[in-house]
């Protein structure tokens, strides 16, 4: 069956998903204090004239930092060029990057904790003091050539806080933690969408849509779009709770959303009676890549508090064995 809730792959639908990108700060629902922490820096610097300081993003995917990016360069006024950290395979294209840009552009590099040691050398410098030191020659002859660069704004973007190294989180002046969004502020999302898609949803049907979308908009509109699918076949000219369900049903969403590799994740834990249980063991078991698991999959029920994550390992919490209607192991034995 296909993942509807997997935000991992990348899939034709996500392609379709620009046009679904809110341009105007307003339609950016929720990630309140994110906004209005950004929107006092921005008028700040605006005010200075100066370039907005580099800011570092961190949150699952699919949560919406790839569109605040774009949406802070248009409340800059200013250009944003967009690149990915396993694009930048050498000190050289880093190079070429940055010399192209021009005064308040802004930079945005996905998956910024991929770049190699060597790339992010290039970048201290830039960062601090637009300025690029290029090493000219090799051993006792080898020069550096200093070059000035533009004011610009860099805003990284991570899936993977923990793999960030010191030195450039520490060359960023602002950094954003993601939060899961709230159901009411997923319907939200899905109605505007559902409007630009020309099938509008129903109040209570953009809520169902939310509630089965693990906190995610990017989740959320996937399944909007293949609810509409269903809709448009019955040639219906708005979404209701009926197709809905019906739809969601049919696609093998569970009703709180949880995808089935969360569920394989939960029942594993389980059968585990509360003995911590590592990433490698898990994901050898789930046959899961590590990364996927810990980027993607385990946030949103960590943020949930279904798993929770221990020193020696991942353990399923009561909230969890209540899920699954079981009884949970005594507490003597167990770490809750
Ligand atoms: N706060 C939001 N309000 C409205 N739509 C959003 C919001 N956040 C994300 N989206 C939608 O969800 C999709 C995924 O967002 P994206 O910025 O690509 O996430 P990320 O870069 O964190 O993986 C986008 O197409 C966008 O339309
Ligand atoms: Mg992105």
């Amino acid at each position: 069956m296909e993942r509807l809730v997997d935000i991992e792959k990348i899939s034709f639908d996500d392609r379709n998903e620009v046009s679904l990108r809110p341009s105007k700060w307003d339609d950016y629902i929720g990630q309140e204090k994110i906004k209005r922490n950004l929107k006092v820096f921005i008028d700040a610097s605006k005010k200075r004239a100066e370039a907005l300081d580099h800011i570092l993003l961190f949150g699952p995917p699919g949560l919406g930092k790839t569109t605040l990016a774009h949406l802070i360069s248009y409340e800059m006024g200013a250009n944003i060029k967009v690149t990915a950290a396993p694009m930048i395979e050498k000190s050289g294209d880093l190079a070429a990057i940055l010399t192209n840009l021009s005064e308040g552009d802004i930079l945005f590099i996905d998956e910024i904790h991929r770049l190699s040691p060597a790339v992010e050398e290039i970048l201290y410098p830039a960062m601090e003091d637009y300025r690029l030191d290029i090493i000219i020659g090799s051993g006792p002859a080898a020069q550096t050539v200093k070059i000035d660069l533009p004011r610009f704004t860099l805003i990284g973007a991570t899936t993977r806080a923990g793999m960030i190294t010191n030195p450039l989180r520490e060359r960023f002046g602002m950094h954003f933690r993601m939060q899961f969004y709230e159901s009411k502020e997923l319907a939200k999302i899905v109605e505007l969408a559902s409007i630009k898609l020309e099938k509008p949803v129903l109040a209570d049907a953009s809520h169902e849509i939310a509630r089965r979308s693990r906190g995610t908009p990017r989740i959320a509109l996937r399944l909007l779009r293949r609810v509409r699918d269903f809709a448009e076949v019955e040639n219906e000219d708005t979404i209701h709770i009926q197709r809905c369900q019906y739809a969601l049903d049919e696609l093998g969403v569970n009703d709180r959303g949880f995808d089935e590799m969360d569920l394989k994740l939960l029942e594993l834990l389980i059968q585990n009676r509360g003995k911590p249980m590592g990433l490698s063991t898990i994901a050898a078991a789930l046959s899961e890549d590590e990364g996927t698991l810990e980027d993607a999959i385990e946030p949103y029920l960590i943020a949930n508090g279904f798993i929770e994550k221990t020193a020696r390992g991942r353990v399923a919490t009561v909230k969890s064995y209540e899920l699954f209607r079981l009884t949970p192991p005594h507490q003597e034995d167990s770490l809750f």
